[in-house]
């Protein structure tokens, strides 16, 4: 069986790209054979995953060269962490290979907009008909907030859906991430993230 693909894209940097890659594709190495592939010469995901701590999670780790090169085993689920920019071969290639596309972006009105381009990017991906999904996923979310008018508006205005999970704004993704570990190794002080990052895999796995 083919593994099912999910990419993190967003033309806008410090989203949250790396990070919802990372702790989804820990998420999902509980539940079947995962392959995170950091796409992102410049991120911090490579360096990371050389000493990052996976423990007993069946998770691996490829840069693109090495994705390209097609040693990749396989896997039940793929998760390719984009690099910040809208189009370039690498975003095109996995954008063309995708079943599911994840477009993070903070619940401000500014960066809704801010992502509008990589929006309809993705809805002329989705035109060519290859059965693409694409979803908006509200993260650094605050507690108290709610989505204010405008940034509803912003959405409703740019034409994709948005999960129902949304992501907290929570030092633990900073924290598990300065240690090389996600929320799934942070204990307690984690359950909070870790229940909703259960409850977004949850829901792109429906
Ligand atoms: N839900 C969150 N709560 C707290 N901090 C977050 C959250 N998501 C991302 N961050 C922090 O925001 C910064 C940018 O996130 P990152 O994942 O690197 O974005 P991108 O890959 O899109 O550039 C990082 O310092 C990261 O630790
Ligand atoms: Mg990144």
């Amino acid at each position: 069986m083919a593994a099912l693909r999910i990419a993190l894209y967003n033309g806008k940097g410090g989203c949250g790209k790396t990070t919802l890659a990372w702790n989804l594709a820990m998420g999902l190495a509980r539940r079947g054979a995962t392959l995170l592939v950091d796409a992102d010469p410049q991120g911090s995901l490579g360096d990371w995953a050389d000493w990052a701590d996976t423990g007993d999670y069946a998770l691996e780790f490829c840069d693109w060269t090495a994705f390209q090169a097609g040693e990749s085993k396989d896997h039940r689920y793929r998760v390719y962490d984009c690099p910040p920019r809208l189009e370039g071969e690498a975003i095109q290639a996995i954008l063309g290979q995708a079943d599911i596309v994840l477009l993070p972006v903070l619940p401000s009105p500014l960066d809704l907009w801010a992502s509008r381009r990589s929006a309809e990017l993705l809805r002329d991906w989705q035109d060519r008909g290859l059965g693409l999904r694409a979803y908006f996923v509200l993260n650094q979310v605050e507690a108290t907030s709610a989505l204010s008018r405008a940034s509803q508006s912003a959405i409703a205005a740019m034409g994709l859906p948005v999960l129902a999970t949304r992501i907290g704004r929570r030092a633990i993704y900073r924290s598990a991430a300065v240690e090389g570990l996600s929320v799934y190794h942070m204990g307690k002080q984690a359950a909070v993230a870790r229940d909703e990052m259960e409850r977004l895999i949850e829901e792109v796995l429906t």
